[in-house]
């Protein structure tokens, strides 16, 4: 069963989830030497971000950032600078302000014409990788890194990343699939807001349906998975978990 921490509010959620990202770099530097660490995109880690970033606070000085090596969990097919790119937001708030060696930041290469080359060329990237943790955020329609409602990604067991045309959007993603997105020590959930509420819901405590509720397939990762949510995120929980 998943760990959920509930929080008061966005600002908690990056505090809690940066102390908490420090503690797990800690422990696979302690005990491997370096970290690897699989970054999401969207609005909701760009505070957390910035706060992991920010020389006042503790864990900035705690965390050895020439141990880090970066990955990503998915992108949009478009060019670093590109407004939408995960890794573009990634380099603004948080990689251009640390010193991770150059040569430990594994972006995908969204810029590539052929999404599909770029999935491929990143699956050898992570081909033998197992992150030390693995960052997710949870879409309104519960799907998790781009990993649709409705997507025949859901039921992959072998390909590690995948190239997926999401009509809604009308654009194509590079994706992780399920076998490397859970082949993580540790699996940070990190949502927020009355809008993801329902999501929460659909994907801690209703019945089994990961063709309709992607992010299901955390339960799957049992105590690896943890979710820090904001009280917002948490009101449709029909047992709140302990604050
Ligand atoms: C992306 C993400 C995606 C994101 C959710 C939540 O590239 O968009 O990886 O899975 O985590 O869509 O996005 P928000 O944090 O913006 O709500």
């Amino acid at each position: 069963m998943a760990l959920v921490t509930v929080v008061d509010d966005a600002v908690q959620l990056a505090t809690t989830s940066a102390l908490r990202i420090t503690t797990l770099i800690e422990r696979a530097v302690a005990a491997r030497e370096s970290a690897a660490i699989c970054l999401t995109g969207g609005r909701t880690p760009e505070r957390l971000y910035d706060t992991l970033a920010d020389e006042r606070q503790p864990w900035r000085a705690r965390i050895d950032w020439s141990r880090i090596h970066v990955f990503w969990g998915d992108e949009r097919h478009v060019p670093p600078d590109h407004p939408d790119s995960n890794f573009g937001m990634a380099h603004r708030t948080l990689l251009s302000r640390v010193p991770i060696p150059h040569d430990q930041i594994h972006r995908i290469e969204a810029e590539r014409p052929d999404a599909r080359e770029a999935a491929r060329s990143y699956a050898a990237e992570v081909r033998d990788r197992t992150f030390d943790v693995m960052l997710l955020g949870l879409g309104e329609d519960a799907h998790v890194a781009s990993i649709f409602p409705g997507s025949p990604l859901i039921d992959e067991r072998s390909v590690r990343v995948a190239a997926a045309w999401a009509p809604h959007l009308r654009a194509w993603r590079i994706t992780l699939t399920p076998p490397a997105l859970l082949d993580a020590r540790a699996i940070l959930m990190m949502t927020s807001g009355a809008t993801k509420a329902d999501a929460v819901r659909a994907a801690l405590e209703l019945p089994e349906d990961v063709m309709r509720y992607p992010a299901q397939i955390l339960r799957r990762a049992d105590d690896r998975a943890e979710w820090v949510i904001d009280r917002a995120a948490a009101r449709s929980l029909a047992a709140p978990p302990a604050r």
